[in-house]
């Protein structure tokens, strides 16, 4: 018992270790981010606009439905894996930033703006979450799911607020696919291209998804 908790703590504090589990925790982020955005696409279908009811309450009302205890067991456990996440990421940030000679800080080394901004779209997407969470998971009735959806994007304001911060989950989700495939992927400089192209696709297919729905509203498509 004692070995395997000594092996655990050597691969915590090892880099490669904490590089694993950055790359562990931001895959977990990522199915998440899939799995909602499944479920988000459910606004889609049915007629809310004529009298009906969207399929997203029936989503939303099937979601809650399930143990109060296994709700929040999913929620807490997105929590941990969220801070792990975060907090690795910042350790393996300042050690990157205290191994680099100054030649490479006075920023010679080629970085795409996704990478450098990671920090910076990072505490952007908290700032989201914190808004979307009070807007639509505390002050939200997921047999209303709809409606609620409906007041917050027919503000034109509250539409571009989201579409911004769905921009910056762009240019963060594209740079941290990259690094997930490069982590567990071959690490050879010819597939190295493919990650680039793989990673765009995906923030593109995903953000342009979660658009769409703002989008939908302003435009009339949704009403
Ligand atoms: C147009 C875009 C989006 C729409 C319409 C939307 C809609 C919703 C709704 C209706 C809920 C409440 C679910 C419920 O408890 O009944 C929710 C919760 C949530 N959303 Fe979103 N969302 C959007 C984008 C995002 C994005 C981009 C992220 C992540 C960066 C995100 C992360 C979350 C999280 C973490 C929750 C809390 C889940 C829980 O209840 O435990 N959402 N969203």
């Amino acid at each position: 018992m004692n070995d395997i908790i000594t092996t655990a703590c050597k691969f915590v504090t090892s880099s490669i270790g904490r590089k694993i589990l950055v790359a562990l925790t931001g895959s977990c982020l990522l199915l998440f981010l899939v799995g909602h955005l499944a479920g988000n696409m459910t606004i889609y279908g049915g007629c809310a606009g004529c009298g009906g009811t969207s399929w997203i309450d029936y989503y939303a009302t099937g979601l809650h439905s399930m143990p109060a205890w296994l709700l929040w067991a999913i929620r807490l456990g997105l929590l941990a894996v969220a801070l792990i996440h975060i907090v690795l990421t910042l350790v393996l940030k300042y050690e990157n930033y205290n191994a680099r000679t100054h030649y490479q800080k006075e920023g010679t080394l080629k970085a795409t703006l996704s990478s450098r901004t990671m920090v910076l779209t990072g505490i952007m997407i908290l700032c989201f979450l914190a808004f979307h969470l009070w807007q639509l998971t505390f002050n939200g009735d997921p047999a209303n799911c709809y409606d609620h959806i409906k007041a917050a994007f027919t503000n034109p304001w509250c539409s571009a607020f989201y579409i911004v911060a769905i921009c910056c989950l762009f240019m963060h989700v594209r740079h941290g696919v990259q690094s997930v495939l490069q982590t567990f992927g071959l690490a050879t400089r010819k597939v190295r291209p493919l990650y680039n192209i793989l990673a765009v696709l995906f923030g593109i297919v995903v953000c342009g998804a979660f658009i769409s729905i703002p989008v939908a509203f302003l435009t009339g498509l949704l009403h």
